[in-house]
């Protein structure tokens, strides 16, 4: 339960907002007024520099250190409450289940500020309904390659794009009472070895592309709290960065709140205390009395340093304290559902839409396949601490089958149905159906290695059937195959109890490749090439048993065989299959990367529906891009969702449905092939790959995701992205016309209004992203060919047009100068691009930028 602690403030709450308790009515008055109110600020300041004078050091220092998983120390004597402080960014982690929203990454695929301001007022109402007082998140980190284990934290590759997001997100929290916190600060851009790995980049690259979202998260958000990520910036852990923490952060942008380590991201406590870092979570392991205070004794910390950071902590607590919890206040909200809802609709990216095969109509669809691994039970979001344990899930299958029945009436032709499989072929059949040349010799050795003479059997199959071995017995099988097809093979092997431990060999080498996975206690193992028909491979299974009696399985599946009879058979009978596959929390979370490739057979198991029903609709769920070359040509149809959350089912079926159109827009370059991405040669550090603290060198420097794509001196090959930024398709279409800018010469800080009319001029209503991009012509310095600057959403009806104005200041033409230490606007002449997508800006005007010394 949230500590009720909280007398001493309850009648003013500082919040973005300010809300006055006054006869039983909250009276909310809009930042611009709480702007007004100086005197609350002073007077929390006050009563801050009183309740830090009452502490002794040794007080002091426990404040500073969490005191549980999920608490700060509270110090009763001065009426300061222990914090309580949760994940996360997608839905409450705080033990009870909670609404899950979409993934951050399908947030920013919505581009729709209005709505992540919305998602923020929610997830902040959920915080305050559990007496969270600070929530961790949004994470901003910019997606350098779509493997990186949590790109689905964050809000895709521009800085712009996750700023605008961020800021609406952070405002909708704190409007709540709750502050949140942005993470994680800064550059985690992969997960390889994440305590470890340093991310190194030059300023300027910092500067325009990382460090942006953060920066307007403190100036534009003021965002309560910064969260230290595990990886080292340019050599330096960054619960140690002094540049970041305290020059950057505090002193150049004002950040005032608390600066938290990520659990367990301290390294060194006196350079962390010395560094800027307020907070260690979640215990005080290094910000402790035993390694502190004898720096404060010595002289390497400052008593002023360790004051600075419990004045942070006092501060917050007065500024975010929401009102007592109201006995109607909710832990299960209807309106948080219907904004995770909301957001779903909006996120998903209709990539392909081959001959209109979308939106299915019941006129044409009485029998609809759903199947795939993600179609049942339902995959809401990524792994790891963004997790969230929800009141009601909407799979797939689920939501697609409510859908079809509620819509039943509509289908003269006949009754509508829903057929289901996962599509996995049945592993019992598999083992069944292998055949090895001359059977499997089974050899059971007293050992536990495979040594001595064993007791030699032979076996037609190794099919589950129970095998009874002495304890301290080890097993192994050994065989040959011969391919009858040409292409890729499979090794299913079951490891019949939990700790049973085996290896697989063919041909003498051991399978450990990286797509090796596990479903329950079955593993699928690709042999590492295609295989000649005739081809004759030596397979052995080396197997330790945990117990006396075991049950495994062995089998040999071909690539065209990667579907389950069922499937086969009902995707050929329905009108459109509805293939739902991609990643889970299991494949993709943080703490490591994920493939490139979809997980586990799923490429295979795509093709095989496709040769069954050209009218295959593939849907996938991941934090951005997977490689599609293994069946895009193949299939009509692609959408992808990101991680959708609790709704996700249900919004499908809208989409599918075509109730609701499809507005989301990619907020990540979706390349073809993983070379593809400018970042792949150093995503990974080079040499020494051992070393203690490896180098990741952003060497791409500004020129990442589409910045890359357009600029010809960075992409002479002229590789094209498969999917461009900012790319999305409707069930309308959409025209830009009238570009008029408010001025054609500027001098740097004019403002400059861009306006355009979009119409829509299909036959339906729908949302479309009207984006604005910004390039210098002839730069001095290299720079990306443009940048986007601006970006707004119009809903329009069939026929209709809106005339949008957007606007454009100073930062918008400009580029951080080494050399000067400062953002540059050159004089020059500047394009302004307006269209739907970093390939697709029919709309073009130029300005010229004059030098400053020529003002009159
Ligand atoms: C993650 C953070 C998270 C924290 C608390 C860490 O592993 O990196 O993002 O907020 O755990 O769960």
């Amino acid at each position: 339960m949230r500590p009720t602690n909280r007398s001493f403030f309850t009648h003013v709450i500082l919040t973005g907002t300010l809300r006055l308790f006054a006869a039983s009515v909250w009276i909310t008055l809009p930042a611009a007024v709480l702007a007004q109110q100086p005197s609350s600020e002073t007077a929390t300041e006050h009563r801050v520099d009183d309740m830090l004078s009452k502490l002794t050091l040794t007080q002091k220092i426990d404040l500073i250190g969490g005191v549980s998983t999920w608490y700060t120390h509270a110090e009763p004597s001065i009426g300061l409450r222990s914090l309580h402080l949760s994940d996360g960014p997608a839905g409450m982690r705080s033990g009870i289940p909670a609404t899950a929203y979409p993934a951050p990454v399908a947030l920013a695929a919505t581009w729709d500020t209005v709505l992540a301001k919305r998602l923020g007022a929610a997830l902040g109402s959920d915080a305050h309904a559990r007496g969270v007082d600070i929530l961790l998140g949004p994470g901003v980190n910019i997606a350098r390659a779509p493997v990186s284990g949590r790109n689905f934290e964050y809000m895709g590759e521009d800085p712009l794009l996750a700023s605008r997001m961020a800021v609406a997100y952070i405002q909708g929290v704190q409007s709540q009472g709750v502050s949140a916190t942005v993470k994680h600060f800064m550059m985690n851009n992969q997960e390889f070895n994440r305590h470890h790995a340093s991310s190194d980049a030059d300023e300027r690259t910092m500067r325009e592309i990382y460090l942006p979202a953060f920066e307007a998260a403190v100036k534009d958000a003021h965002v309560g709290a910064i969260m230290d990520s595990y990886n080292l910036v340019n050599g330096t852990h960054s619960t140690q960065n002094s540049w970041m923490n305290t020059d950057l952060a505090k002193k150049e942008w004002g950040f005032d709140g608390i600066i938290v380590s990520d659990w367990v991201s301290v390294y060194d406590g006196v350079a962390a205390a010395n560094a800027g870092l307020d907070l260690e979570m979640p215990f005080g392991r290094y910000f402790s009395q035993e390694t502190l205070l004898p720096a404060v004794k010595d002289g390497r910390l400052a008593e002023s340093v360790i004051d600075d950071k419990v004045r942070r902590i006092i501060r917050t607590a007065l500024r975010f304290q929401p009102p007592d919890t109201h006995p109607a206040d909710s832990l299960f909200s209807e309106d948080s559902d219907a904004v995770a809802l909301e957001v779903t609709l909006e996120s998903a990216v209709l990539l392909k839409n081959e001959k209109s095969i979308l939106p299915l109509s019941f006129a044409r669809t009485c029998t609809l396949a759903v199947i795939g691994p993600n179609a049942s039970p339902a995959v809401i979001g990524g792994g790891g601490s963004a997790v969230v344990d929800t009141y009601k899930s909407v799979s797939a299958l689920v939501g697609i089958s409510d859908y079809v029945q509620a819509h039943a009436a509509e289908n003269g032709r006949c009754r509508p149905r829903v057929l289901y499989d996962s599509g996995w072929p049945a592993n019992y059949d598999v083992f069944a159906a292998t055949r090895f040349d001359h059977g499997l010799r089974q050899e059971v050795f007293h050992s536990r290695d495979w040594s001595g003479a064993p007791q030699t059997s032979q076996r037609e199959h190794l099919n589950e059937d129970r095998i009874v071995s002495a304890p301290g017995s080890s097993i192994r099988w050994t065989g040959t195959f011969t391919a009858t097809r040409p292409g890729n093979y499979f090794l299913i092997v079951h490891d019949g109890r939990v700790a049973d431990k085996h290896h697989v060999f063919a041909d003498g080498k051991e399978l450990t490749s990286p797509r090796t996975s596990l479903i329950g206690e079955l593993y699928y193992l690709p042999l590492p090439a295609p295989l000649k028909a005739g081809q004759v491979v030596q397979l052995r299974l080396d197997y330790l048993p945990n117990d006396t009696e075991v049950f495994p399985g062995l089998g040999v599946l071909f690539e065209e065989d990667i579907l389950s009879d069922r499937a086969r058979s009902i995707a050929s009978h329905s009108d459109a299959v509805v293939f739902v596959g991609g990643f889970d929390k299991t494949t993709e979370h943080e703490g490591s990367d994920r493939t490139f490739s979809l997980p586990l057979l799923q490429d295979a198991m795509i093709r095989n529906l496709a040769a069954q029903n050209p009218n295959t609709i593939v849907t996938l769920t991941g934090g951005g891009n997977v490689d599609m070359r293994p069946w895009l040509d193949r299939v009509p149809a692609l959408l992808h969702l990101w991680y959708p959350g609790q709704e996700g089912g249900k919004a499908l079926a809208q989409i599918l449905f075509g109730e609701h159109n499809p507005e989301g827009k990619l907020p990540v370059s979706f390349e073809t092939a993983q070379e593809d991405n400018p970042t792949f040669h150093s995503y990974y550090p080079q040499a020494p790959a051992n070393a203690e603290e490896p180098h990741i060198r952003y060497t791409e420097g500004v020129f990442l995701g589409y910045r890359y794509y357009v600029t010809p001196s960075a992409n002479p090959s002229h590789i094209a992205p498969r999917f461009p930024f900012g790319y999305g398709l409707s069930y309308t279409k959409f025209s830009f016309s009238d570009l008029h800018l408010s001025s054609t010469n500027l001098h740097p800080g004019d403002p400059l209004t861009v306006t355009f009319t979009v119409h829509n001029t299909g036959p339906v209503s729908g949302s479309e992203v009207a984006q604005l991009y910004v390039g210098e012509q002839s730069p001095q310095v290299p720079r990306p060919l443009f940048e986007l600057k601006s970006f707004t959403k119009v809903n329009l009806k069939p026929g209709e047009s809106r005339t949008v104005s957007l606007y454009l200041d100073k930062r918008s033409f400009a580029y951080w100068s080494l050399a000067k230490k400062q953002w540059e606007v050159d004089p020059a002449h500047f394009t302004i691009y307006v269209g739907d997508s970093s390939e697709s800006l029919p709309l073009r005007g130029e300005i010229i930028m004059h030098d400053e010394g020529t003002r009159k």
